[in-house]
């Protein structure tokens, strides 16, 4: 198809942007546990006996390792998993295969598999020469709309021409090959280093994000190219390369805040990809985590393969991660720490520009888990996103919040959550607060866990009973390549984007008012230093008017690039809808966190108040 052409069929399936209709009500959500193999509480070689088992096919210890669940096979009735199989006996027993990081489906529909269990392995006893090479990363499992394939971490798993649930999908007939990203222009070498691959609904293409060695990250999409016999590049092994790569950045194309002369202006067009999390159903969209619009307030987005519209899909102060559509396109289901108040100290007053974020959004990411332990828990919303007081519904909401309920607050969302095709079922799985994040000197005494074998991770599954079954939205012709990205082709560099010049500026209201900003550089290493912000009856947003002052210090260590050091004043009053304040007590409020730890460590207080309700920071170390 020409290009103008798939443009408008493209424009054509899109509903119109700014038509969002009133929310839906809320809607009545059964949740129910999912079988996993049985559970022991060695890992020593044979202590998965058959007693235990007495199939002979597999075992897992009661703490998660390598956990994972991902979404549904296309029939609905299986969920994929990736699992760590422990006390298989030695080989040559033939339950010797049910060893280590494996991928299985698991029953979604109450039944079992043929041999009686309510798991099949897909990754077991298959033969060395059909998984040569294998990449060790093997997270976020997802089953390909085929039915025949899975991604599998930074491998493709394949079954031939058998749907992975079905008995003619035997290890025999199952190859699992690596992903390869070349970067060096002759091809050489390992490749990039991509991290929480997604697969587009198109099964061809995918997107991924990666780290930069100084605390950054970028987004990327390519199309996955079957490479038999590769020359080049490692592994030489049967392997996907990934191709047609774009970086998702748009050539001179808006940051989120830039300066003109001595204002501020603030870009909601901008596409700023942080992380990337997925596609919408249709596949017409990517999703990522991006730059906030509000302070300290994470947010997920879309932006349209074509077009690049960017459309912001939550607004609530709190933090969301792990993202999934449903497949007719009408619904995403969030990880999210709403209704925890782990973030509302700090992010709690709505409509405050993102100006300190300059310097605290790496912060403002990593305050929402204690450590491994998160605080997500799942919840449903309609595409056009969170709007007005609608801020979705959250799926697992029922329950006494006794120990081992369904809302119990000590099991915590994991990524990734997903859909079933016929759009009437979630799965998303959760995992019990342990020890440091609860025991010893931590207030929260730990949990004795009422999972099945004392098991610490579990898979739910929601049913949205009152649904019909939808049929999938048809998935969206991806172009050659994104019109709006930068091509990174194999020996390409970033391209270099907007960086905004220490300098003091005014930045206007949308509304009504001023903040005046004052940013430093830091003189050492470069990079934003400060950022003090006094807002004189500053508004974003009809009935929201803010004063007062702010001021963020950031000072970085670059042997480690992710720790962010702050030293934090705030002293903000907000009126008009809300009376609202922020601020810091005596002496500031200083943190230090480090992005890959998430362990929380302050001196002095930082508090929110919202209509008298008062939101403090946690406690350091919970
Ligand atoms: C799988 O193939 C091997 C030879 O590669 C053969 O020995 C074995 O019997 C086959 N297993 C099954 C279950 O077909
Ligand atoms: C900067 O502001 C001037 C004056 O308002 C305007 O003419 C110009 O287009 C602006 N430049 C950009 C890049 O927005
Ligand atoms: C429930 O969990 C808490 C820890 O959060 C623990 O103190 C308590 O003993 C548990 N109650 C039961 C009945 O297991
Ligand atoms: C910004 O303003 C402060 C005083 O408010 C002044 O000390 C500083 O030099 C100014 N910075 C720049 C880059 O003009
Ligand atoms: C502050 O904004 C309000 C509108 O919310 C306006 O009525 C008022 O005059 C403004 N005050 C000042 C000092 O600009
Ligand atoms: C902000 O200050 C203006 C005067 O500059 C005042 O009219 C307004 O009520 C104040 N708003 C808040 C939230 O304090
Ligand atoms: C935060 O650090 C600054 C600079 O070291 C110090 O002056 C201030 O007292 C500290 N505040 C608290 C609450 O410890």
């Amino acid at each position: 198809m020409p290009f103008s052409a798939l443009f408008l069929a493209a424009l054509s399936l899109l509903p119109p942007i700014h038509a969002s209709p009133s929310p839906p009500v809320p809607e009545p959500i059964q949740v129910v546990e999912l079988p996993l193999p049985p559970v022991i509480s060695s890992r020593a070689e044979g202590a998965c006996t058959a007693t235990i088992n007495r199939r002979r096919t597999g075992c897992i210890h009661q703490v998660f390792d390598e956990f994972q669940a991902g979404d549904f096979t296309p029939d609905g009735n299986h969920v994929i998993v990736n699992i760590e199989f422990v006390g298989a006996p030695a080989a040559p027993d033939p339950a010797s295969i049910y060893s280590g990081e494996q991928v299985i489906l698991i029953k979604a529909d109450g039944k079992t598999f043929p041999n009686g269990d309510t798991w099949k392995c897909l990754s077991c006893g298959v033969p060395a020469s059909n998984a040569q090479s294998l990449d060790p990363e093997r997270d976020y499992p997802h089953v390909a709309r085929n039915g025949k394939q899975a991604l599998w971490g930074h491998n493709i798993l394949d079954c031939g021409e058998a749907p992975l649930a079905s008995s003619q999908c035997t290890p025999n007939k199952t190859h699992i090959y690596p992903i390869h990203w070349p970067i060096s222009v002759d091809g050489s070498g390992s490749g990039g280093i991509p991290r929480e691959m997604r697969l587009h609904p198109d099964d061809i293409h995918m997107g991924w994000s990666s780290f930069t060695a100084n605390g950054g990250q970028h987004t990327y999409f390519g199309r996955l190219q079957f490479n038999p016999n590769p020359t080049t590049g490692l592994p030489l092994a049967p392997r996907y390369d990934l191709v047609d790569v774009d970086i998702l950045i748009q050539p001179n194309g808006a940051s989120p805040i830039m300066a003109n002369g001595t204002e501020l202006h603030l870009h909601d067009n901008a596409i700023a990809a942080g992380e990337l999390r997925g596609f919408s159903g249709a596949g017409d969209e990517i999703l990522y985590i991006g730059s906030p619009r509000e302070a300290n307030n994470i947010d997920v987005f879309a932006v349209h393969i074509i077009t690049g519209a960017v459309r912001r899909l939550t607004s609530h102060p709190e933090y969301i991660d792990p993202i999934a559509f449903s497949h007719d396109n009408n619904w995403f289901v969030g990880m999210d720490t709403r209704g925890s108040n782990r973030q509302m100290w700090m992010a709690g007053m709505r409509y405050i520009p993102p100006l300190i974020d300059l310097v605290t959004v790496t912060a403002a990411s990593s305050t929402r888990n204690n450590g491994v332990r998160r605080f997500f828990q799942p919840i449903l919303i309609d595409r056009y996103g969170d709007r007005g007081d609608y801020f979705g519904q959250r799926v697992n909401a029922a329950g006494d919040g006794s120990n081992g309920s369904i809302n119990d607050p000590n099991w915590n969302g994991r990524a990734d959550p997903a859909f079933s095709p016929d759009s009437s079922r979630i799965v998303y799985w959760q995992a019990l607060v342990v020890s440091p994040a609860c025991g010893g000197t931590n207030p929260l005494p730990c949990p004795v866990s009422n999972a099945p074998g004392g098991r610490t991770y579990r898979v739910m599954l929601a049913r949205l009973t009152k649904r019909r079954p939808q049929q999938p939205a048809p998935i969206f012709k991806v172009p050659g390549r994104i019109p709006w990205a930068t091509p990174f082709p194999p020996g390409a560099s970033i391209p270099t984007q907007y960086s905004l010049p220490a300098g003091n500026y005014s930045l206007y209201g949308k509304v009504h008012g001023v903040a005046h900003t004052s940013i430093t550089s830091d003189p050492t290493y470069g990079g934003l230093q400060t950022v003090s912000v006094e807002y004189e009856n500053y508004s974003d947003e009809n009935g929201y008017s803010i004063n007062g002052t702010e001021s963020v210090t950031l000072t970085r260590t670059p042997s480690q690039p992710w720790l962010s050091k702050l030293e934090w004043y705030s002293d903000l009053y907000e009126t008009g809808v809300v009376t609202a304040t922020k601020k810091t007590g005596p002496g500031g409020f200083n943190l230090t966190i480090d992005a890959q730890a998430n362990i929380f460590e302050a001196d002095g207080t930082l508090t929110t108040t919202i209509d008298g309700i008062v939101y403090k920071q946690p406690a350091n170390g919970t």
